[in-house]
C-alpha cells in the first residue's frame, strides 16, 4: 500500500482545496492530511485563520477523501509523521516548490500545480474589513499602526493624536484632527487618549455603532465602565480592553497553568511594574490629564491579580508618593488586594525603580515570570524540588498586540465579545480600583518624591 501525506490550514475550505486533495489521494492508497493546529499557525505567521482546528479537520474529513486526518502542531513534526507512519509520498501545493525538498531523505516529494485564482486569504477579505482608526497617545498610536499591517481584515484608515506632533514620518494613514470625523469614516477605534477622555469618546463611539478598542482604563469609574460595557453589549458592539499583555502567548499559557492547580492554590499575586522616566521634561504643571505611574502602569499591574484571584476581593490598600509640589501626581504607588482566599499586591512607578518581575504563588511551587513580565516571552515553574522545575517558552509577536488586534477583529465580525482575553468585570474591577486610587483619602502616604535629588531621571518609554 502507497501511503500519501499533505498538510495545510483549509480554512474556509475552497475548490483549490478539493483539487489538491483529489491529486494527492491520487498518488497512492490511503492519504493523510495533517492540519495545522492554530498555534503552529500562529507561530509561522498565519494569523488571522477564521476557523478553529476543530471546523477546518471536520470540513477536511466530511469530504471523504482522506483516509486520515492529524494535527501538525511542531516544527519538524513532517519527518517524524513520515518516518512513523511509513509514508513514501509527500506531497503540497506548487506554491510551496523546493521548500521540502529536504524531505527526499525520507520519501518522494511531489508538488502539484496550484488551481488558480483562488485562496483563503482572498475568501477571508472578501468576508470584510474592519476600518480602523486610531486616537491618542503617538507612541501608542505608532505601535497599534505598526502592529495591524500584520493583521488581514483590519485596514488603518486615519489617526488622530492628543498632541500637536505629525504622523508624517510613520506614513500609513491620514491624520485628522476632529474625533467625530475619525468615528465617521471608521467601523473601530483604537483609543490611547487620556483616561479622562474616555467616557466621552466611548459613548460617541458606542451610539454611532462603532466597535472599540481602549487602552484600560476604560473609565474613571465602575460604575461607568459597566454602563459602556452595557450599552456596547446592547448594541452588538465589541467594547474590549486593550491590555496588550493579556494576549501575549506566554502570559496567557501561564494564567491556564495556574487555574490548572500546577503550583496547588494560588495564594499570592505580586505584579511590578516601573520604569524610570524623565518627569522633569513632562508637563505636569497640573494632574489632570497627566500619566500618572497608576494611569500608565496600574493596569498592567492588576491584570494578572484579577485574572487568577477573581474580582470579589474584601478590602483594597492604597500606597502612594506623589512629586513633591505635584500633589495627586502619583510617581509610585501600590494597590493591595485581600481575597478571602488569597492576596495580590500592584507595585507601580514612574520615579521608582523595581524588578519588574511578576510572582504567583502556590501551595505546590510558584511561577516567576522575570522583568519585563508583561511583555515576556518566557516564565518557570518552580518547586520545593528543583529537578521538577520547568521553563516554559513561546513566540511574542509584537508585545502581543497582533494577536489582540486579530482577536478584536474576530470578536467585531461575530458582533460580540468572543475571543476576547479580558473578561468585562475584570475591565470594571480595573477602572474602579484606578478611580478609588485617585479619590481615597485613607490610602497609605509616603513623603512627596523630589525630582532632581531622589531622582537623576532616565528616560526609559513604557
Ligand atoms: N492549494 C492549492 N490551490 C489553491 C490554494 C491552496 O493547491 N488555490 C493547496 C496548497 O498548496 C496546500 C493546500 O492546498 O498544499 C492547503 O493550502 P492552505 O495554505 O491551507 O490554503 P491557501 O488557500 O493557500 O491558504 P492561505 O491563503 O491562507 O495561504
Amino acid at each position: 500500500m502507497r501511503k500519501v501525506i499533505t498538510y495545510g490550514t483549509y480554512d474556509l475550505l475552497h475548490r483549490g482545496h478539493v483539487r489538491l486533495l483529489e491529486r494527492a489521494k491520487a498518488l497512492g492508497d490511503y492519504l493523510v492530511v495533517g492540519v495545522t493546529a492554530d498555534g503552529f499557525d500562529k507561530v509561522r505567521g498565519k494569523l488571522n485563520v477564521s476557523q478553529t482546528l476543530n471546523e477546518r479537520m471536520r470540513a477536511v474529513q466530511e469530504l471523504g477523501i482522506a483516509d486520515e486526518v492529524i494535527v501538525e502542531e511542531y516544527e519538524g513534526q513532517k519527518i517524524d509523521d513520515i518516518r512513523r507512519m511509513g509514508i513514501d509520498v509527500f506531497t503540497v501545493g506548487s506554491d510551496w516548490v523546493g521548500k521540502f525538498d529536504y524531505l527526499k531523505e525520507y520519501c518522494d516529494v511531489v508538488y502539484l500545480d496550484r488551481t488558480q485564482g483562488v485562496s483563503s486569504t482572498e475568501l477571508r477579505a472578501e468576508s470584510g474589513h474592519l476600518r480602523m482608526g486610531y486616537v491618542g497617545k503617538r507612541v501608542l498610536v505608532e505601535k497599534y499602526l505598526r502592529e495591524s499591517t500584520f493583521v488581514n481584515g483590519v485596514d488603518p484608515t486615519c489617526a488622530m493624536l492628543d498632541s500637536d506632533e505629525s504622523l508624517a514620518g510613520c506614513g500609513l494613514v491620514e491624520q485628522v484632527y476632529d474625533f467625530d470625523e475619525i468615528v465617521g469614516r471608521c467601523d473601530a477605534i483604537y483609543l490611547a487618549s487620556h483616561p479622562n477622555q474616555h467616557y466621552g469618546q466611548i459613548k460617541r463611539a458606542l451610539e454611532a455603532g462603532k466597535h472599540v478598542l481602549c487602552e484600560s482604563p476604560i473609565a474613571s469609574t465602575r460604575e461607568t465602565c459597566q454602563e459602556l460595557q452595557a450599552l456596547a453589549r446592547s448594541k452588538g458592539l465589541v467594547l474590549a480592553d486593550a491590555v496588550k499583555t493579556a494576549y501575549s502567548t506566554a502570559y496567557h499559557r501561564l494564567l491556564l497553568l495556574a487555574k490548572s492547580g500546577h503550583i496547588g492554590r494560588v495564594l499570592s499575586v505580586r505584579a511590578v511594574c516601573t520604569s524610570l522616566v524623565d518627569l522633569g521634561s513632562e508637563d505636569i504643571s497640573s494632574v489632570e490629564g497627566k500619566w500618572t505611574s497608576s494611569k500608565a502602569w496600574g493596569p498592567a499591574a492588576l491584570l494578572p491579580i484579577l485574572q487568577l484571584l477573581g474580582t470579589d476581593y474584601r478590602s483594597a490598600d492604597f500606597v502612594r508618593a506623589d512629586l513633591e509640589g505635584h500633589a495627586g501626581f502619583d510617581a509610585f504607588g501600590e494597590i493591595r488586594l485581600a481575597f478571602e482566599d488569597g492576596y495580590g499586591e500592584a507595585v507601580f512607578g514612574k520615579a521608582a525603580k523595581s524588578e519588574g518581575s511578576l510572582v504567583v504563588s502556590g501551595t505546590d511551587g510558584y511561577i516567576y515570570v522575570p522583568a519585563p513580565w508583561w511583555k515576556t516571552d518566557y516564565f518557570e515553574v518552580r518547586k520545593e524540588d528543583s529537578s521538577q522545575n520547568k521553563r516554559y517558552f513561546f513566540q511574542l509577536d509584537g508585545e502581543g498586540i497582533r494577536n489582540e488586534l486579530v482577536e478584536f477583529a474576530r470578536a467585531a465580525e461575530r458582533g460580540g465579545k468572543c475571543g476576547l482575553y479580558i473578561d468585562d468585570s475584570v475591565s470594571a474591577a480595573i477602572a474602579g480600583l484606578l478611580g478609588q486610587f485617585d479619590a481615597s483619602k485613607d490610602h497609605i502616604e509616603l513623603s512627596p518624591i523630589k525630582l532632581g535629588s531622589d531622582t537623576c531621571g532616565e528616560g526609559v518609554a513604557r
